[in-house]
């Protein structure tokens, strides 16, 4: 019997974690649909990275857009289940910590269909942020809990998951930067931007501790214009950041320093161009925290904490928070060549998606095998 599988995805970063995924789950055999919430919709920030990542058309779009935490989450929790309840899946994947995925895990989990939670484990320990609680509750829900690296393991354990419900399965981002990286690299991205390789910073800063609040964003823009004097610094923004910085009078300030270049939010492969040829990357996002570790490039994290601590301890990352002067200091050290080394973690090795279908497919024989038993068990 073919297994069949969904895999939830809503938002950016979503789809570079559920793209190698569909494309394993096809060399297995294995009926996998992607079903998209809708959850970011805009071209940029969605389209092009289904297209660009070589993924099928979702076999559902549910366009809850844009709204407040709980109307978001409940719209898609609206569309899922209906969607759970004619399609029948035998698993539901999630991934990451967006709203979709808690949405998604909560409507399949009372339905009884058992869910696999992909980038399982991850913890900030920071409750203000809205993707931890995602994280937590996801993690509590599900059956099936596949980590990026063992740091995940730990964290579940101590809360009380079983050792055979978790397994390390590395970083499948990863998979996606590795198969991409070439294509990325025959871009003309540098020279359309007047950029010289190894001699620009990127920024991305979209988190709402950051953006949202008038005081810390000021702070942070402050001290990325002074950067900015010594380094060309090249921004896409968020829209979250967008409409925040013509909020709060920064677009301007940004905007007429000479170094500083602001971009629509840019598609996977320009974006990567971009990061894997800079001297080093100032950014609030997860994500990049390990794509900079696995490419080997610093990465500033400008947040107070890490749910990715493995960037940090292994990796090129350093979390510097939002003081001006602390910014300040870890970026003259990149600019004067003193800048963090790093290695790749175990198992960030391309491969996670492979790991990722033997885990879900071993999960559901065995699953498959105590239905058949507790059937058997029954009629006697
Ligand atoms: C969401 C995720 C965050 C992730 C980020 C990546 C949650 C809680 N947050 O945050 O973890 O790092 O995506 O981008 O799920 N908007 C558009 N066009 C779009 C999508 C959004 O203009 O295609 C605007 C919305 O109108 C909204 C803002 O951007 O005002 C924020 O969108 P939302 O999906 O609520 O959260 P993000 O900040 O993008």
């Amino acid at each position: 019997m073919t297994i069949r599988i969904f895999t939830i995805v809503g938002a950016r970063p979503n789809f570079m974690k559920a793209a190698p995924i569909h494309a394993a789950a096809i060399r297995k055999g294995v009926d996998h649909r992607i079903i998209h919430t809708g959850q970011h919709y805009d071209e940029a920030m969605s389209k092009i990275f289904f297209d660009e990542l070589g993924m099928p058309e979702p076999v559902v779009y549910l366009g809850v857009g844009s709204g407040s935490h709980a109307v978001q989450t409940a719209n898609i929790m609206i569309g899922l289940e209906k969607v759970f309840m004619e399609h029948e899946p035998d698993l539901v994947n999630v991934v990451g910590d967006v709203n979709s995925t808690v949405a998604a895990a909560l409507v399949a989990k009372k339905l009884h269909i058992p869910v696999c939670h992909t980038e399982a484990g991850l913890r900030s320990r920071d409750l203000q942020m809205p993707e931890e609680i995602n994280r937590m509750v996801t993690d509590v829900i599900s059956d099936l809990l596949l980590t990026p690296s063992v740091d995940g393991d730990e964290n579940l354990l101590a809360e009380g998951k079983t050792r055979e419900s978790i397994v390390c399965v590395g970083n499948v981002m990863i998979d996606t930067l590795f198969m991409n990286l070439p294509k990325a690299k025959e871009l003309n991205t540098l020279e359309e931007l007047s950029l010289k390789e190894g001699n620009y910073a990127v920024l991305t800063m979209h988190r709402p501790s950051n953006v949202d609040d008038e005081t810390a964003f000021t702070r942070v823009a402050n001290a990325l214009l002074k950067i900015a004097d010594q380094i060309p610094v090249v921004f896409p923004v968020h829209p979250r950041a967008a409409k925040n910085m013509d909020k709060f009078g920064l677009t301007n300030r940004f905007e007429s320093h000479q170094n500083i270049q602001l971009l629509k939010p840019l598609g996977y492969l320009e974006f990567m161009s971009l990061v894997s040829r800079s001297k080093f990357v100032l950014t609030d996002s997860g994500g990049l925290q390990e794509e900079t570790t696995a490419l080997g490039i610093p990465c500033v994290t400008l947040r107070e904490n890490t749910e990715r601590p493995i960037t940090a301890t292994e990796g090129t990352n350093t979390i510097v928070g939002t003081d001006a002067n602390k910014i300040d200091e870890v970026c003259q050290d990149i600019l004067s060549d003193k800048g963090k080394q790093g290695r790749v973690p175990e198992l960030w090795d391309g491969k996670a998606s492979e790991r990722i279908l033997d885990a879900m497919t071993k999960f559901l024989g065995a699953n498959e095998r105590e239905h058949v038993k507790m059937a058997s068990q029954n009629k006697t």
